[in-house]
């Protein structure tokens, strides 16, 4: 009975998430404060009202990202959002379990491995110096989310599925309404039914001829792959949706970070041999997952000693164990000498992020480039007028003023 009352207590208790940031740079100081005295503690989704299980420390991260009897399943009970989302159709293997998860991912993993993205990086390397050409000569300040972080990921993953790059303000738009945080479930439905539509038709269109694209591979491999044409459909939607606007805004806000001291972009474009480990702690630090990973318990398991029952969500800060202290030393502070850089942005486990090679591609060349072709780039506002996306379920910037 006890027990009861303190659950209920726990829950109308619970404070709302996601918290607000005092400094736009780091996640919520609360989410540091929960991490040191309540690691397993309950929070309210401020977009549904559901109260799930927050994660915040690293270990208890990978715990349960680790663990099967933590569903991805968008129909388990439980599943965050389930009360203003609609299903997320055939083909969105982020939102299954094993088995359908594995079939669907395993179709796809072949065009996004390390190997086809090798061949990809001239395509991608290309597309950056062309940007920087059209950067330099257009005049300053200028948006580098509108004139370069935004442009490229879009071009590379038009490139790489086959869709008609002079359709992005369409796909543009439709991520954008389906990842802000405060759009309805229905509205979210409509927008995410009509990419669908179009990719369907596309996918049709390519049906006859089976070009080499991804779309096209994908459908020749459908028999043999197991796969629908509905999944395939699914899968498509999937990639438009996860693969580039999370790129096009850890290019903007990690550029941010950058900048946001004065000499450091200037001592890295000095020394350019040490932007690949700088990537991973740009990664780390500006977790642009930052609303974190969902999840629904199928069994009653003990997470650092607190139990969640079978039927409870739960929800992972990847932000928050990216600054855990016990496992990054200053975890605050923005060290691109950091050796242990061994961070959760890409999540961890069955589900960790497909596109990750595709992801570290784009962004070494996105900032080997500006910062060697740019290397007195600097931000035209101060920090605290960016206008960062604290409505948006991928952190980030809405625009970026830059000059040189
Ligand atoms: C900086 C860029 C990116 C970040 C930070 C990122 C982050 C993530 C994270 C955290 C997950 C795991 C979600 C979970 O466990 O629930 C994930 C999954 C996924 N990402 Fe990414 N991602 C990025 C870029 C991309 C790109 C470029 C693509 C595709 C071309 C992509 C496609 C996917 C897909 C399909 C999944 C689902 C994987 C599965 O469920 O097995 N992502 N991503």
């Amino acid at each position: 009975m006890l027990a009861d009352m303190s659950d209920i207590d726990a829950e109308t208790l619970a404070p709302s998430y996601p918290m607000p940031r005092t400094c736009p740079l780091d996640p919520a100081a609360d989410l540091g404060r929960l991490r040191a005295a309540q690691p397993v503690s309950r929070v309210r989704l401020d977009f549904d009202g559901s109260v799930v299980w927050l994660i915040t420390r690293y270990e208890d991260a990978k715990t349960v990202l680790a663990d099967p009897r933590f569903s991805s399943d968008f129909a388990t009970p439980g599943f965050p959002a389930r009360l203003t989302a609609q299903p997320p159709g055939p083909g969105t293997f982020i939102r299954m379990d094993p088995p359908d998860h594995t079939r669907l991912r395993r179709a796809l993993i072949p065009e996004l491995v390390r190997a086809r993205v090798k061949e990809l990086e001239p395509v991608i390397a290309g597309h950056v110096e062309q940007l920087t050409d059209r950067l330099l000569a257009g005049p300053t300040p200028t948006d580098l989310v509108e004139e370069f972080a935004l442009p490229l990921p879009s071009q590379v993953i038009t490139d790489l599925l086959g869709v008609p790059y002079q359709d992005r303000e369409f796909f543009h738009q439709t991520t954008k309404v389906m990842g802000d945080v405060h759009v309805d479930g229905q509205t979210r439905m409509k927008v995410r039914n009509d990419l669908r539509a179009y990719l369907d038709e596309l996918i049709a269109g390519k049906e006859a001829d089976l070009p080499d694209d991804l779309l096209g591979r994908m459908s020749r491999r459908r028999a043999e792959a197991g796969l629908s044409r509905e999944e395939v459909v699914g899968i498509a939607t999937l990639l438009m949706v996860a693969g580039y606007e999370t790129v096009a805004n850890q290019i903007a806000v990690g550029t941010v970070a950058l900048l946001a001291e004065p000499g450091r972009w200037a001592a890295l474009a000095a020394d350019p041999a040490k932007l690949p480990a700088a990537v991973e702690e740009l990664v780390r630090h500006q977790t642009v997952t930052d609303y974190g990973a969902r999840r629904a318990a199928t069994e009653d398991v003990e997470v650092a000693g607190q139990l969640i029952r079978k039927g409870e969500g739960v929800l992972v800060s990847l932000a928050a164990a990216n600054r855990d202290e016990s496992v990054f030393p200053d975890p605050d502070r923005l060290d691109l000498d950091r050796e242990f850089v061994d961070h959760l942005s890409f999540g961890f486990g069955l589900h960790q992020c497909v596109g990750q090679v595709l992801a570290r591609a784009q962004l070494m060349a996105a900032w080997s480039t500006l910062l060697r072709r740019i290397p007195g780039l600097r931000l035209a506002v101060p920090v605290d007028d960016v206008p960062f996306r604290n409505d948006m379920f991928v952190y980030g910037v809405h625009a970026l003023p830059v000059e040189w």
